[in-house]
């Protein structure tokens, strides 16, 4: 699969990992335009990337998506790429006190936005030549991270939705590739995880990034880099040992049961 002059669409592309992305997908020629709320965040993408096209969507709302879609496919009808990378992280005590609309939160951007998006989208990308989804999921699809437990659901949850995209678009000309990453240096690592990730440091997002480009490249379908790839094999063959890891990482403080 070549990643080069395309026109691609990325999701939360004004910080981190879509950013990057974004970056590296401009140098190789190819037309980029990034989501995200926040329409400052937009406009500092663009000073760094002069070249990219920046449109302010919230990928929660699907009035959103579908506004979305209408500008997309008609400023840019040679749209052959998609790219669901919108994400939040959020550490969440399970016990604690929180709205029930609030807890969701993760699924509602990780998984709910991408299977919209691809539900909106799909129709025009099966009448590309050569098109592409990529969802972005995680190293914690594979093992959970108690200390973020809905974001772990969520992602788990786009990963079985990115094998059934594949397999039920097999003999379509849309590819579906899952690239998890593992723990990356971005603002969404750091700011409810200062505490747990203290001690560990992620993956620069350059190398990440140019690892799974190379890798879709090479015709990967579930793209795994760095300690993502432990994680995955861990998963199958150690799945206990794994996942007491992350437990310990997650520093769980014992919680008192009401009465004690
Ligand atoms: N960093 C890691 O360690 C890591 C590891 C595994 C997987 N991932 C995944 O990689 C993806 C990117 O994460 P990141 O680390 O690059 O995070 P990040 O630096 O926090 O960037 C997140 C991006 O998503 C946008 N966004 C958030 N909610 C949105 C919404 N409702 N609608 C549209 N855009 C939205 C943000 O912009 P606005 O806030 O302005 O909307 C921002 O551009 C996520 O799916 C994440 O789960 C990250």
């Amino acid at each position: 699969m070549k990643m080069s002059g395309r026109t691609v669409l990325i999701t939360g592309g004004s910080s981190g990992i879509g950013l990057e992305l974004a970056r590296q997908l401009l140098a190789r020629g190819n037309t980029v335009i990034v989501t995200g709320r926040d329409q400052a965040r937009l406009d500092s993408a663009r000073q760094r990337l002069p070249q990219v096209h920046t449109i302010q969507s919230d990928a929660r709302d699907p009035a959103s998506i579908q506004a979305l879609f209408l500008s997309v496919s008609s400023q840019f009808p040679a749209l052959d790429t998609l790219v669901n990378n919108a994400g939040v992280m959020r550490n969440i005590k399970l016990y604690a006190a929180r709205s029930l609309e609030d807890l969701t939160d993760e699924i509602e951007v990780n998984l709910n936005a991408p299977m919209r998006m691809v539900q909106q989208f799909l129709p025009f990308l099966l009448k590309r030549p050569n098109s592409v989804i990529i969802n972005i999921s995680s190293g914690l699809a594979f093992v959970p991270f108690p200390a973020a437990p809905i974001y772990s659901a969520s992602k788990a949850a786009l990963h079985a939705y990115s094998q059934c995209l594949r397999a039920q678009l097999r003999d379509s000309t849309v590819s579906v590739i899952e690239i998890a990453p593992p723990g990356t240096e971005t603002p969404l690592l750091r700011a409810e995880f200062a505490n747990e990730m203290k001690n560990e440091k992620g993956m620069d997002p350059a190398l990440m990034v140019r690892q799974c480009i190379r890798q879709i490249e090479a015709g990967q379908l579930e793209v795994c880099p760095g300690l993502s790839k432990v994680l995955k094999v861990a998963s199958r063959v150690a799945p206990g040992l794994i996942f007491k890891q992350m437990i310990r990482l997650s520093g769980l403080k014992p919680v008192a049961s009401q009465g004690q």
